[in-house]
């Protein structure tokens, strides 16, 4: 909706495979698709100058991140862009509690056959060579969390509390760990960030498809 707004001759089309879209207040040159990335976009091949996707790190195994990013390079136009923005699913300077509930979460995922450590670098740039993406380019942001990192850090670590939060019983069922311990760990994590001075890192990695072959001159 940001995009439709500062863009107003654009069309942008929204996915995701919840019904978590807004359903009042649109802008008139956007629109959102249900629909699981997993199956075939439900769009022709070359349809978009701008591809973007961000924050599928929990949700894609190895192999899929592939096969994603390939259907992202199809509804590409040649010449379009395509920009990936990932968690590294670690962050930095982590006090021991917060290590603690990304050890947790590792754990978990793996049993689901999901790498939360697949972005780190050069992570989305193989993915991206992989899917036939050329003119390759990765910024590594590095975002304080917590007081420390002003506004923006405040905001991030009310995400983070609020993520781990969401992510309890997927993390106590997958990594056997139990509910007290979780549950404290979040807590004590809140507290740490502001004594190690933790951050998070998000890769922002992005590339262009390939211009169709010119005809072959006889
Ligand atoms: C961390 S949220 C990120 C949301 C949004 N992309 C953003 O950056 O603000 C991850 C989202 O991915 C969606 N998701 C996970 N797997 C998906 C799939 N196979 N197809 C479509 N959406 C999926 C979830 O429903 C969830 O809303």
């Amino acid at each position: 909706m940001e995009m439709a707004n500062e863009f107003p001759d654009a069309t942008i089309t929204g996915i995701d495979m919840s019904a978590v879209f807004p359903t009042t207040i649109i802008p008139d040159n956007c629109q959102f698709i249900q629909h699981n990335i997993l199956k075939p976009l439900p769009f022709p091949d070359n349809t978009f100058d701008f591809v973007y996707q961000r924050l599928l790190i929990l949700g894609l195994t190895p192999a899929e991140w592939v096969q994603v990013v390939k259907e992202l390079e199809r509804v590409a136009k040649p010449g379009g862009w395509i920009e990936l923005v990932e968690a590294d699913g670690q962050g930095g300077n982590n006090g021991p509690y917060s290590a603690k509930i990304w050890r947790w979460l590792e754990q978990a995922l793996w049993t689901l056959g999901v790498n939360i450590r697949i972005t780190q670098d050069p992570g989305l740039v193989t993915i991206l060579k992989e899917a036939n993406i050329v003119n390759i380019h990765q910024d590594v942001v590095k975002l304080p969390t917590g007081d420390h990192g002003g506004k923006v850090g405040k905001l991030l670590q009310e995400n983070e509390q609020s993520f781990w939060s969401a992510i309890a019983p997927m993390v106590i069922h997958g990594a056997n760990v139990d509910k007290e311990d979780y549950d404290e760990a979040v807590r004590m994590a809140e507290i740490e960030v502001e004594e190690y001075k933790s951050y998070h890192i998000f890769y922002v990695a992005t590339g262009q498809k390939r211009e169709c072959p010119s005809p072959s001159v006889e």
